[in-house]
C-alpha cells in the first residue's frame, strides 16, 4: 500500500490538524513510458505553506484533494521509461507520499556514491541552488563584499554565507538562539552571528557592518527586512528570496516601510524564484558538488522518521527547531 499526505482543507495561519489527512492507497500500475519510484526522503520546504493558499502564485495551488507537493529523492522500483531504470535514485516533485508513478517528466537521476541521498534535498539540491543564483547572480555578489543573511543556519541561508566566504566576502548571519550563531561562526565560518531572539538586530547590523551592507540576502522578510534596510551601502543589492516570518500571518504580509533607503542609495530590491534558472541547474549542481567535496561547504540536514509526522515536521520550519536543511524520511 502506499501511504499518502492529501491536503483536506486550506488553512488560515498555521496549519492545523485538519489540514491535511494520511490515507493509504494502492501501489499503482505502471503503463508505458512511466516508471514507479519509492520516495525515500522528503523536502521539507517553506514554500510548501504558499502551495496551500488558494492564490495566484508561480505554480498553481495544490489542489484540495490531491497528495501533498514535495520534492523527493527516491529509488526506481519499476520502469517502462527509456531514459530511468530499476534501482536508479532521482530527484523530482515526488509528492508527500511513499510511492510515486510518474513519466518521468521533471525526475532528475542522482549519485549516491557522491553524497548521501538526503544531500540532494539540501545542499546539493533545490536550496543549495537557490543560495547559488540569489547569490551570484541576482545579489551580483563581488569578491570582499558586505553580505548579510537571514535564516543564516537553514537550508538556503547556510549556503549563501559558505559561498559568500568562499569569495572572500565578510559575512554576517541572523539566526535564532545562542546555538545557530555559534553553529554559524564556529562550524560554517561566518564572521559575525546576530541573534534575532535575543538581541537587538538593528544596532548589531550597525556595530558589524559599520560602513554598511553590499548584499542583503533576505529569507525571512519582516522587522529584520527593515533593519537590514536601514544600513545599505551604496548600490547595494537586496535579494529577496523569502519571507517566513510573513507566510502564516493571518492579516496579510507586512511589507518594508524603511524602502526609501533604496532611492537615497541607488540600491535595488530584486526578487526571483529558483525555477528562473532552469536551464543552468547543472551549471550550479556542478560547483555545489565541487565545493562539498573539498570540503568548502559543510552540509547538515535534520532527518525525522515517518510520514505520519509531516505536519509536526513541517512546523519545525516555523518554529525553527532544527538545523540545515529540514527532510522527512519515509
Ligand atoms: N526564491 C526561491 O526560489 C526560494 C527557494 C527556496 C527557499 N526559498 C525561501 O528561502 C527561505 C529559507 O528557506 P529554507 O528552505 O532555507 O528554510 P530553512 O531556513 O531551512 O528553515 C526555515 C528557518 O526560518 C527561520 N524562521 C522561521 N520563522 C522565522 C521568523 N519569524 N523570523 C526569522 N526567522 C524565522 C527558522 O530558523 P531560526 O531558528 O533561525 O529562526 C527556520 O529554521 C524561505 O523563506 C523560503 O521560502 C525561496
Amino acid at each position: 500500500m502506499n501511504k499518502q499526505q492529501i491536503l483536506r482543507n486550506r488553512p488560515v495561519g498555521v496549519p492545523d490538524e485538519k489540514t491535511w489527512e494520511l490515507i493509504e492507497t494502492e501501489i499503482p500500475e505502471v503503463g508505458d513510458g512511466e516508471m514507479l519510484i519509492r520516495n525515500k526522503f522528503i523536502s521539507m520546504d517553506p514554500a510548501m505553506r504558499g502551495w496551500i493558499n488558494d492564490a495566484r502564485s508561480y505554480i498553481p495551488p495544490v489542489k484540495l484533494d490531491d497528495v501533498m507537493r514535495a520534492g523527493a529523492v527516491g529509488e526506481v522500483m519499476e520502469s517502462k521509461n527509456d531514459k530511468f531504470k530499476k534501482g536508479d535514485f532521482v530527484f523530482g516533485m515526488g509528492g508527500v507520499q511513499q510511492y510515486k508513478l510518474t513519466d518521468g517528466k521533471g525526475f532528475y537521476k542522482v549519485d549516491p556514491s557522491m553524497a548521501p541521498l538526503e544531500t540532494y534535498t539540501g545542499t546539493i539540491g533545490m536550496p543549495g541552488m537557490t543560495a547559488y543564483f540569489g547569490l551570484l547572480d541576482v545579489g551580483e555578489l563581488k569578491e570582499g563584499d558586505v553580505v548579510l543573511v537571514s535564516g543564516a543556519a537553514g537550508a538556503v541561508g547556510s549556503v549563501v554565507g559558505q559561498i559568500a566566504k568562499i569569495k572572500n566576502c565578510t559575512v554576517i548571519g541572523i539566526a535564532g538562539g545562542p546555538q545557530k550563531c555559534n553553529y554559524i561562526k564556529k562550524e560554517l565560518g561566518f564572521d559575525h552571528a546576530i541573534d534575532y531572539k535575543n538581541e537587538n538586530v538593528r544596532r548589531k547590523i550597525h556595530e558589524y557592518c559599520p560602513d554598511g551592507i553590499d548584499v542583503y540576502f533576505d529569507n525571512v522578510g519582516g522587522d529584520i527586512l527593515d533593519h537590514a534596510l536601514t544600513a545599505l551601502k551604496k548600490k547595494a543589492r537586496v535579494v529577496i528570496c523569502g519571507a517566513i516570518s510573513q507566510y502564516n500571518s493571518t492579516d496579510g504580509m507586512k511589507g518594508p516601510s524603511n524602502y526609501m533607503s533604496l532611492l537615497v542609495n541607488g540600491a535595488k530590491m530584486e526578487g526571483f524564484v529558483i525555477f528562473h534558472f532552469a536551464d543552468r541547474y547543472s551549471e550550479a549542481l556542478q560547483a555545489l558538488g565541487r565545493w562539498v567535496a573539498e570540503g568548502k561547504i559543510k552540509t547538515e540536514e535534520t532527518v525525522i522518521e515517518g510520514i505520519e509526522n509531516f505536519r509536526d515536521t513541517f512546523l519545525k520550519l516555523f518554529s525553527g527547531d532544527k538545523r540545515g536543511k529540514l527532510v522527512l524520511k519515509v
